[in-house]
């Protein structure tokens, strides 16, 4: 079975919504999910980095804060040069997610910097893999997936007056699934090419 490590950091809860969605949507699709914050990895010593080196995927998940990562996440993928050294994390599945307050928010610094991160690690990007759902005859915001129209990655909107409970909202916590399913059948389509 496919097994994809999901990677985030949460301030504030949103973030670890939407990651608890991409897990549902991975498992939907026949892999095997685990969550992790970025506070389990203590410095490039520290922390549950056999599991993630054994992972056939990694997914980074972070908030965006003043228009790319959040802080703590920056120190992860600081953190994670030592498995570059060695080409530990070489031709892994990776793939990003995000929230953020606005509708656009500077998110995609956030998944370009995943994007980054995952290229000088030789691994294997999978992008969103579906359009914007909304067109001029469905411009409908509360049920289309894929509204805040971004290829790069998941993205979700959580305005920022609501708490974790109520944003992002249903249409958003859809998308994150249908985009776990995507990263799991590729993910156990590159497993399975691979054996
Ligand atoms: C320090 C900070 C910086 C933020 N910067 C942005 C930003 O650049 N763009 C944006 O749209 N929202 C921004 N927000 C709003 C957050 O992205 C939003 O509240 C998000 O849901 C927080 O996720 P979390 O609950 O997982 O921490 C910022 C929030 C904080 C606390």
């Amino acid at each position: 079975m496919a097994t994809i490590a999901i990677v985030y950091h949460s301030g504030y809860g949103h973030t670890a919504k939407v990651a608890e969605h991409v897990r549902s949507g991975l498992e939907a699709a026949g892999a095997q999910a685990k969550l992790y914050t970025v506070d389990a990895f203590v410095d490039a010593e520290t922390g549950p980095w056999d599991e993630l080196a054994a992972a056939d995927g990694i997914i980074f998940g972070s908030p965006t804060y003043m228009g790319s990562t959040s802080a703590a996440m920056a120190k992860f993928l600081e953190l994670t040069s030592k498995a570059w050294f060695t080409d530990g994390w070489k031709d892994k599945i990776a793939a990003g997610f995000t929230t953020s307050g606005s509708l656009a928010g500077d998110k995609n610094e956030t998944l370009q910097r995943f994007a980054t991160l995952a290229s000088q690690h030789a691994m294997i990007w999978v992008n969103f893999g579906a359009k914007p759902g909304y067109s001029m005859s469905n411009s409908d915001f509360a049920t289309v997936l894929n509204r805040a129209g971004h290829f790069l990655g998941l993205a979700t909107q959580s305005l920022n007056d609501l708490p974790p409970e109520q944003a992002p909202d249903a249409a958003d916590l859809q998308t994150a699934e249908v985009f776990g399913q995507r990263v799991a059948e590729a993910t156990k389509r590159w497993v399975r090419g691979a054996a």
